[in-house]
């Protein structure tokens, strides 16, 4: 049994927005407790790429077994939980529809409120969570007062490479996106194109180890442009030409061997690396915040996490990265849902999700 307080309480958190089911219990000093994943990773890697419908069924499979996990390894009884959050956007419709379900049936059987999460803000917010696990976790106090935010918020995962204005944990506003593939989508494009496998971001990482970062000229689009979207596509198109040529041209390259594809991986790496971190720079300025945050799978990239400690060196800004376990999805950034409670921004029992399968850049002035 455990003991009420009013400054005690157990959320528990269910993301299931993709491809990983994931369950999380996170006490009201922001503490995680659990943070169990069943990663559906070797379901889809002979697709090269997340199949919808099996997704949706490895959900249904995994999330009952997920949570009880969780509740195990927090050691807390079901009965004990005071608050449950679920991601509901964005994602594939049928994977987030069943974490909602869940979430719906354990909030109205325990009687307890429900809140909606933004899947992309957890992201931002698992470096909130690891800035307080370093500063307050150990020494077992409450919640320091020290904020990441105002912040920059930058999401770069397989759906998404997003900036934000953040005010607050849950007041955010869009400043720029991909107009066409995000990153962690151009890594695992462009793993394809090389033939590493899947997912493409950990096998180009460490391809790119062996190559050399300036073998190939790659575009960097929009670099030298104030709008703080993305474009992705040429680039991939560049690499696929440089690796496998141009159908019908005179000159065609060689064929692809090792030192070439770690030559292609490296420049391919490079060139995101240094779009992503001129445009959170030019974030920075727009804004005229002093702190970056940065979540996300591409997030975990080694080289994307040394070029953003440099330049943060050299100009003067707060940096927070994610832990590389908290980049790739996981339910844990779900304690995201504290801040929603604590606002009294519950969500009702009818709650939908809301996939998001529209592009969202900015629209320009014209
Ligand atoms: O955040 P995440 O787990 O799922 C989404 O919300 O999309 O991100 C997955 C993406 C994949 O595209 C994967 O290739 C990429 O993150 N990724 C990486 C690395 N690890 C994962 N990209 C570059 N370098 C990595 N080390
Ligand atoms: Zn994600």
């Amino acid at each position: 049994m455990v003991a009420e307080s009013s400054d005690s309480g157990f959320l528990l958190a269910i993301e299931s927005s993709c491809d990983e089911t994931a369950a999380a219990v996170i006490d009201r000093q922001r503490r995680v407790l659990s943070n169990v994943v069943a990663s559906q990773f070797e379901l889809h890697t002979r697709f090269g790429g997340v199949v919808p419908e099996m997704a949706s069924r490895a959900h249904v499979q995994n999330i009952l077994p997920v949570i009880d996990e969780a509740i195990r390894q927090a050691g807390i009884r079901l009965a004990d939980l005071t608050a449950i959050a679920v991601a509901t956007t964005p994602g594939l419709v049928g994977s987030l529809l069943i974490g909602l379900t869940a979430a719906k049936t354990l909030a109205w059987s325990l009687g307890v409120p429900l809140v909606a999460i933004d899947h992309l803000q957890a992201h931002i917010y698992a470096c909130q969570l690891a800035l307080w696990s370093q500063s307050g976790q150990a020494a077992g106090q409450k919640v320091q007062a020290e904020s990441i935010y105002p912040c920059v918020g930058m999401v770069v995962s397989g759906g998404h490479s997003n900036l934000y204005a953040c005010a607050s944990p849950v007041d955010f506003e869009l400043l720029g996106a991909t107009t066409d593939d995000a990153a962690g989508e151009a890594f695992d494009k462009v793993a394809k194109v090389l033939d590493l496998g899947f997912p493409g971001g950990p096998a180009i990482e460490k391809c790119a180890k062996a190559g050399r970062a300036d073998a190939f000229a790659f575009p960097r689009t929009f670099i030298h442009e104030e709008r703080l979207d993305f474009s992705f596509s040429g680039l991939k198109t560049a690499v696929l030409y440089a690796a496998h040529g141009i159908q019908g041209a005179k000159v065609q390259p060689p064929p692809l061997d090792d030192a070439r594809r770690a030559d292609l991986a490296a420049s391919f790496q490079a060139a995101v690396v240094d779009v992503l971190v001129a445009k959170a720079v030019q974030a920075l300025k727009k804004t005229k915040y002093s702190s970056l945050c940065v979540g996300g799978g591409v997030a975990a990239n080694q080289a994307f996490r040394e070029k953003l400690e440099q330049v943060a060196q050299k100009r003067g800004f707060r940096l927070h990265v994610a832990p590389r376990e908290l980049c790739t999805d996981n339910a844990a950034m779900g304690g995201l849902g504290w801040e929603l409670v604590e606002k009294g921004r519950l969500a009702p029992l009818d709650l939908d999700v809301s996939p998001g399968l529209i592009r969202t850049a900015v629209p320009r002035k014209s």
